[in-house]
């Protein structure tokens, strides 16, 4: 079975082929970093229009590299949302006219599925129930996944998603964008516990996380300290905030087979390590898929828009274009 994906929903355009025994035939991908720079953020009607520029070379690309005609194509995924809905409609309805012209079936992935399928695709060996800590510059959530299409949402951000705190952190410090590598690096370089920063929800009984007060904590202190020592106590309040509101959702979990980290954010080493060493605690093993598959892509939903195909989850194609969407 041969599925293709395209991913539209922020600012990376992306296609990808991928097979039912988890075989990436192509993926390819565009981001439009360049282009947002000036503004420190994402402006939507930008990406929309690059992704309309984009998707269809990236298809032809992708068909190319694997030796696929779109005629061997099985079904085609897409996702159809949630996020930036100009974005999203662009990759939506691009998925929609090449399941026409090829007449095999749609499959309308959710964003957020493609993510927390997606370490299935690198570690075959992962089995239904994991716990999984979604953290990207849209999304800070932990997932009880129980199967395809079964999902339970444990915990949300109640305001900003931990990638947006990165992202506005290193705005605020001139590392520019997109932050959480630049903020990564400069962390490197400085003290943690050097600049008191609040670690906001720790502690709190609801598993819930929120990032806006550390926020406007790092906008206040700035200029104050050196940008290294505010990078480094900056990641060190988002580790310890991430870590203890998992390790409570990891305390009343029952029967999960192991913890998983995916979105954007899943690619800090900080963060990964303290969350490696947590699940050792509970003698759990710890999944975080390669760095190309935790950051946006078209793969992760080629390969959930295979693992619904496979459980005959397919979509009509009136299926509308959503910017929310939750699990
Ligand atoms: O999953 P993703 O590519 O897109 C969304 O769906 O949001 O995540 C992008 C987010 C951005 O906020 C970016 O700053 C953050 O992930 N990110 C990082 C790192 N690499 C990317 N945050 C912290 N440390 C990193 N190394
Ligand atoms: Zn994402």
């Amino acid at each position: 079975m041969i599925v293709l994906g395209l991913e539209s929903s922020c600012d990376e355009t992306a296609a990808a082929l991928v097979t039912g025994d988890r075989r990436v035939l192509a993926h390819k991908l565009a981001g439009q970093e360049a282009a947002h720079a000036p503004y420190g953020g994402v402006v939507p009607e930008i990406a929309a229009r690059a992704h309309v520029e984009m998707l269809e070379p990236l298809v032809r690309a992708a068909l190319d590299e694997a030796g696929v005609k779109l005629a061997q194509v099985d079904a085609v995924a897409a996702t159809a949302g949630p996020g930036l809905i100009g974005g999203v409609m662009v990759g939506l309805v691009t998925g929609k006219a090449l399941a026409h012209a090829a007449g095999k079936p749609l499959v309308a992935v959710n964003h957020l599925e493609g993510h927390a399928l997606s370490p299935r695709l690198s570690n075959p060996e992962l089995r239904f129930p994991y716990l999984l800590l979604l953290v990207s510059g849209g999304h800070c959530q932990l997932l009880r996944v129980d199967g395809v299409g079964r999902y339970r949402r444990l915990a949300t951000t109640i305001d900003d998603a931990a990638g947006e705190a990165f992202d506005k952190t290193a705005k605020v410090l001139g590392l520019g964008f997109p932050g959480g590598p630049a903020v990564e690096r400069a962390a490197e370089a400085g003290d943690p516990f050097a600049v008191p920063l609040p670690r906001p929800l720790k502690g709190a009984a609801e598993p819930h996380f929120s990032f806006a007060g550390l926020k406007s904590a790092v906008v206040r202190a700035a200029g104050q300290h050196r940008t290294e020592d505010l990078a480094a106590s900056f990641q060190q309040a988002v580790v310890e905030c991430l870590l203890d509101r998992t390790e409570r959702a990891l305390a009343s979990s029952d029967g999960v087979t192991a913890l998983v980290v995916a979105g954007g954010v899943a690619a800090n080493k900080a963060i990964r390590a303290r969350l490696e060493a947590l699940a050792a605690e509970y003698d759990l093993p710890f999944v975080a898929p390669p760095l190309w598959l935790c950051t946006d892509n078209a793969a992760m939903i080629a390969w959930a828009g295979a693992e619904r195909f496979a459980a005959g989850l397919v979509d009509p194609l009136d299926t509308p274009a959503k910017a929310r969407w939750p699990l």
